[in-house]
């Protein structure tokens, strides 16, 4: 495995290098799903590219970008072992270089739930994932579902800018109990990581509901809220049925849709996710 930490490095690694090349991009403290990703890149792609770089403008001025883990160490000896070829580490003078300027907004899809919590933060998604596909220029970048709004911006984002990368959503990798995998669990204390399957089981009540016959989105909302809500100390960003495609509410589940939660364990922020099955 090759490590870079300039643009023109990584061009450099990457020139001649065999195609497809699929990206894998990371802000690193690596876990089940990043790898899930990078195994499925290594399948798919003759040269798998992974990115770490904790990205400072998608954090809020009150986020955690000073504490965000950053195991570097552990994280190359992951990213060796999952077969990646080319690891890109830049530091943020590389990607934001001295008076950087320009932004990238995904509007519309970037509205909603975490957009309208998280104020600015698809902005420096849209920005940071168009700056690397620009420094890496995959055939193919992979990213999870667990962040579903954060994918669809993403889809979005490529097809605007560079309509021939094929964008590959990966499943949700969870723990036994369905907590979805993310960086941010190691913030739980063990009472919390307890109080957070309640996401998890939110969600696949929504969908017994809806596959016991249960069609209206608000009272598929009403009933997550009810899950959510009955954690002591949880404080609910949002609850709610989308269409899976546009990310607007829905009042009937007639289409592909998508079921969102959002919420605060202590000052531990968890999103999570799910595909809602119609009855046929
Ligand atoms: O999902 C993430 O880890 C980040 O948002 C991403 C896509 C690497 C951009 O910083």
């Amino acid at each position: 495995m090759q490590e870079v930490t300039t643009i023109r490095a990584l061009r450099a690694a990457l020139a001649g290098a065999p195609r497809p090349v699929g990206l894998v991009p990371t802000m690193g403290a690596l876990h089940a799903g990043h790898l899930s990703l990078a195994e499925r890149a290594r399948a798919e792609c003759a040269t798998v590219v992974m990115s770490i770089f904790v990205n400072p403008t998608q954090f809020g001025p009150h986020e955690d970008y000073a504490r965000y883990p950053r195991p570097i160490e552990h994280d190359r000896e992951l990213a060796r072992a999952a077969g990646v070829d080319v690891l890109f580490v830049p530091p943020v003078e590389e990607m934001y270089p001295p008076g950087a300027a320009s932004w990238v907004e995904v509007t519309g899809l970037s509205a909603r739930w975490e957009g309208e919590h998280r104020p600015g933060h698809f902005r420096g998604v849209a920005t940071i994932v168009l700056k690397l596909f620009l420094a890496a220029l995959p055939d193919r970048a992979y990213f999870g579902e667990k962040d579903y709004q954060q994918l669809r911006v993403v889809e979005r984002l490529a097809a605007d800018f560079l309509p021939g990368l094929v964008i590959v959503p990966c499943p949700t990798v969870r723990e036994p109990d369905g907590l979805a995998r993310s960086s941010r669990n190691v913030y739980l204390t063990p009472e919390q990581r307890e109080q957070a399957t309640a996401l998890y089981r939110a969600l696949w009540h929504a969908q017994e509901l809806l596959a016991a016959g249960e069609r209206s989105a608000p009272a598929l909302e009403a009933a997550m809220r009810r899950v959510l809500l009955a954690v002591p100390g949880l404080r609910l960003d949002y609850a709610a049925v989308v269409d899976a495609a546009t990310l607007e509410p829905l009042r009937v589940v007639d289409r592909p849709a998508r079921a969102l939660v959002a919420a605060r364990l202590g000052d531990v922020r968890l999103i999570d996710n799910l595909a809602l099955q119609p009855p046929a």
